[in-house]
């Protein structure tokens, strides 16, 4: 996306018909009616305006999912931007919520990027409706760079892919099908069976046999993933959720849920040219295939010392979230500390500039997403953290029945911020909950 003016962006989100399975056409609903929507690309110290026009119609909030924000651009759930000649009021289908804030046609977000390089994405997150219009298509990446990054000799321009991964499930004529809310599939979370890359199934990538950054982005509502390459191979992990690594590690294999975003390179000399690497899900099968077409110059490094993250601080608190199913069969509930969400009743109350531990549990496998702040993980299930947890992060992974420790840090804005899964479906049956940073 290009700038209207230095550091102000518009964007409109629409309908649009885009062929993704070959031969049949899927209405979208995408930002500048693409999906994903477009790229950002954003600089620490450039504060920069996103002007959301909604054109589709129902009401979006728009939500800059790793982004540090004063909370009125936050895109919290009730802060809605309406469409012309939608019904302001509440009506069928559309609930009242207390503190509902309505914007006629279009909001302007401010975010200052006073915030590390990182990869950034953004989404819906319309009360109650996250999961049904993020799978119509309302997401899209925004990458912030910085000085500290741009000093490394890290793989750029055609060699730095980012790669928004989401599964999706398809009518016989090309629409998106999706679930009714008490179909059996949606209590899990909804998954589809075909897997998508930047919105193309299976693409293929041609890359010459040198280093290659690949950012990857599971944008899927429920659909977790185990990334391998085929035939083997591996990736060097060089940056988590909110920016990169204090220095590089190794992984096999790339476990990534829901929101969160692994930054790694990967080396195709190794292959020999001609070869395919397939970039494949242990469940799901191939996501996308490299095909390595020639060899060439490569004058990109990963460096041992990769950047100084901020420090970890000690905690001056410490509070539990339990993330957990409630009631039974006919009033099933996702709820944190057995409470459905409430918009406007926080569940704590950290003070800004401080670090607490926030105990995380849980019955399911849940995602759990914090907004406006960011977090190391301290212990998994008692033990220290794998090493695919390094790094500081937003979302974390929580397996049924585990104990994950993390130490936050409130270092943005005052006000009110959220805690949810981040499987949408358990976001929408309101798994989530504001605390304020006071
Ligand atoms: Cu990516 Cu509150 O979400
Ligand atoms: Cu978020
Ligand atoms: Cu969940």
């Amino acid at each position: 996306a290009r700038p209207v003016a230095p550091g102000r962006y518009e964007v409109t989100q629409r309908t649009a018909k885009v062929e993704i399975i070959p031969g049949t056409t899927t209405e979208i609903w995408g930002y500048d009616a693409t999906f994903p929507g477009p790229t950002f690309e954003l600089r620490r110290g450039d504060p920069t305006t996103i002007r959301v026009r909604n054109e589709l119609p129902e009401p979006t909030s728009t939500h800059l999912h790793g982004g540090v924000n004063p909370p009125g651009s936050d895109g919290y759930p009730t802060d809605l931007v309406v469409p012309r000649g939608h019904s302001a009021h509440p009506h069928g289908g559309h609930p009242s919520h207390p503190g509902m804030r309505l914007n006629p046609v279009a909001k302007d977000y401010h975010y200052p990027l006073d915030q590390r390089a990182a990869t950034l994405w953004y989404h819906d997150h319309r009360m109650d409706f996250t999961a049904p219009q993020v799978w119509r298509g309302l997401a899209g990446l925004a990458l912030v760079r910085d000085e500290e990054e741009d000093a490394l000799p890290l793989p750029r321009g055609e060699r730095e892919l980012p790669l928004l991964i989401c599964d999706r499930a398809f009518e016989e004529d090309g629409s998106f099908r999706y679930p009714r809310a008490h179909d059996p599939h949606y209590m899990a979370g909804v998954e589809g069976d075909v897997i998508l890359v930047n919105g193309a199934p299976w693409p293929v990538a041609e890359v010459s046999a040198t280093r290659h950054r690949l950012r990857l982005l599971n944008a899927s509502n429920a659909r977790r993933y185990r990334l391998r390459l085929a035939p083997g191979g591996r990736f060097t992990q060089i940056g988590s959720d909110a920016g990169l690594l204090a220095a590089p590690v190794a992984h096999e294999v790339i476990p990534i849920s829901p929101g969160e975003r692994y930054d790694v390179v990967v080396d195709f000399s190794a292959y020999p040219v001609g070869s395919a690497v397939t970039l494949t899900d242990e469940l799901a099968g191939d996501v996308m295939r490299f095909v390595v077409t020639r060899r060439a110059a490569d004058d990109s490094a990963v460096p041992a010392v990769l950047s100084r993250p901020p420090e970890r601080t000690r905690a001056v608190a410490m509070r539990a979230f339990d993330f957990r199913r409630t009631g039974d069969a006919g009033n099933a509930a996702w709820t944190i500390n057995g409470r459905p969400y409430r918009p406007g009743a926080p569940l704590a109350r950290p003070r800004l500039g401080t670090a607490e531990m926030w105990r995380l549990t849980s019955d399911f496998h849940h995602p759990v997403h914090l907004h406006l702040a960011h977090f190391q993980v301290l212990a998994r299930g008692g033990r220290p953290p794998s090493a695919t947890d390094a790094g500081w992060k937003d979302t974390v992974d929580v397996r049924p029945y585990e104990v994950v420790d993390v130490l936050a840090r409130f270092d943005g804005h005052r006000g009110r911020y959220m805690i949810h899964c981040h499987n949408l479906e358990h976001e929408d049956m309101a798994m989530m909950a504001d605390f304020d940073v006071v």
